[in-house]
């Protein structure tokens, strides 16, 4: 044998290996623990596995694809963009990014734009910035960054740790300093932390991976006042719940809420890699040449993308849509609470970002759900053990949603099936 040879592959290269399932427990670092089905191709919400077997996607990528995949406006962005200009590094600003960077802020209530890779990266930025800014401002005793419990903010060492879940941080011990964990929608106890030596309050407006729970303006609004008063910058994670999810363009439009920093990604780009903090003047000048930066942020490959997919998302009808297509899906969803009312409680969340909560008797099982629903060509997700999570692309069809929710019936009643 080869003495390169490694599992999976059937030659020293691995040019021309065929790769299945298998080969992700033999090469990869095993931080995921993927389905057996391995997509090759997609259109739209269809998606095509190995074995030919077509699925529904109902998951967009963790709520990424949010134009549906390949969707042929967004290819022809990156295609044209190709054979033009990939990277040039920061040395060198590109006609894309400046262009995202004008049609994001005047689409927002942001002045300036930083662009970076991913949700994490963006929270990354967001949170050394308003280190930066209230270090310099009130100096460095205001330096404690409040979030909630059952937050999620990134995977990077400081995202982990602001974010509510003790999970993602066990093991990784020293973690950084003064961040504090509220109950997410509880008033009173924000009051009771949000103090003189705060410099940030982060909050997801609707907690994707914590459940998808939507905040209640009350809180947002107390987070607002609670911060003007205390001289605290807040913070919007909208990485999961922004770009149209919520039938707004962003999720603080609906509430009426401004934050002092959004943090975007995801559906940023519809799968092409690309994340963005938006702040105001003001506060962006705390960032003076060379306190951050990333080599890929704001390359012009992402940037024209991003463009494309902003400018599809941010119109009148299409957000009209997308409340529309949520109210079609929540009601269909309610109906199937109402009809297996031993298996879930209640549907909750927002635009195309619902969750299905699970009953006392079926705790822990939401990832069993959404195996069944794969085997019957639905693909869904869960939020936290007791949630199944709907995040369907933006541009799904009323058929799509019927077809869907056919699907989930089916699985729901294979799941029950003393057989399975
Ligand atoms: C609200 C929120 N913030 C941040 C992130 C991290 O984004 P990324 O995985 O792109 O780093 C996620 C990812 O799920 C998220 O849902």
């Amino acid at each position: 044998m080869d003495a390169n040879y490694k599992p999976g592959t059937d030659d020293a290269s691995g040019a021309a290996a065929p790769v299945t399932r298998k080969t992700f427990d033999e090469v990869m670092v095993p931080t995921y623990a993927p389905s057996t089905l391995v997509p090759v191709r997609a259109l739209g919400l269809d998606l095509w596995a190995q074995d030919g077997k077509r699925y529904l996607d109902f998951t967009a990528g963790i709520a990424v694809t949010a134009l549906g995949h390949a969707n042929p406006a967004v290819v022809e962005a990156l295609r044209s963009q190709a054979d033009q200009l990939w990277h040039v590094g920061n040395g060198y600003t590109n006609e894309p990014v400046l262009r995202l960077a004008l049609a994001i802020t005047q689409a927002t209530f942001a002045e300036r734009a930083f662009f970076c890779n991913s949700g994490a990266e963006a929270n990354e930025a967001a949170f050394k910035l308003a280190r930066k800014y209230a270090h310099g401002k009130f100096g460095a005793h205001k330096s404690r960054i409040v979030s909630c419990v059952n937050s999620f903010h990134g995977r990077t060492l400081f995202t982990v740790t602001v974010g509510g879940q003790a999970k993602y941080t066990e093991g990784f011990e020293p973690l950084p300093q003064d961040i504090s964990h509220i109950a997410f929608n509880d008033i009173e106890e924000a009051r009771a932390v949000i103090g003189a030596d705060v410099c940030a309050v982060v909050v997801e407006p609707v907690q994707g991976e914590g459940g998808v729970v939507p905040a209640t303006p009350e809180y947002l609004k107390a987070l607002r006042e609670l911060c003007d008063a205390s001289g605290a910058l807040l913070i919007f994670d909208e990485v999961q719940c922004g770009m149209g999810r919520t039938g707004d363009l962003y999720a603080y439009m609906g509430y009426g809420v401004t934050p002092d920093i959004l943090t975007t990604a995801k559906a940023l780009g519809n799968g092409y890699p690309v994340g963005a903090m938006l702040t105001t003047t003001e506060i962006a000048a705390a960032f003076s040449v060379g306190a951050h930066g990333t080599t890929y942020g704001g390359n012009p490959l992402a940037a024209a993308v991003a463009l494309k997919v902003l400018q599809i998302i941010n119109t009148p009808a299409f957000l009209a849509r997308v409340k529309q297509a949520s109210q079609n899906l929540r009601g269909k969803l309610q109906a199937i609470v109402e009809d297996y009312p031993q298996v879930f409680t209640e549907v909750r969340g927002s635009g195309l970002m619902l969750g299905m909560v699970l009953a006392q008797g079926y705790l822990g099982r939401a990832k069993e759900i959404s195996k069944a629903a794969e085997h019957q060509g639905l693909m869904v997700l869960i939020a936290g053990p007791d949630v199944v999570r709907l995040l369907p692309a933006l541009v799904v069809s009323d058929a799509q949603i019927e077809q869907a929710v056919q699907l989930l019936r089916a699985a729901l009643d294979a799941f029950l099936s003393p057989a399975q």
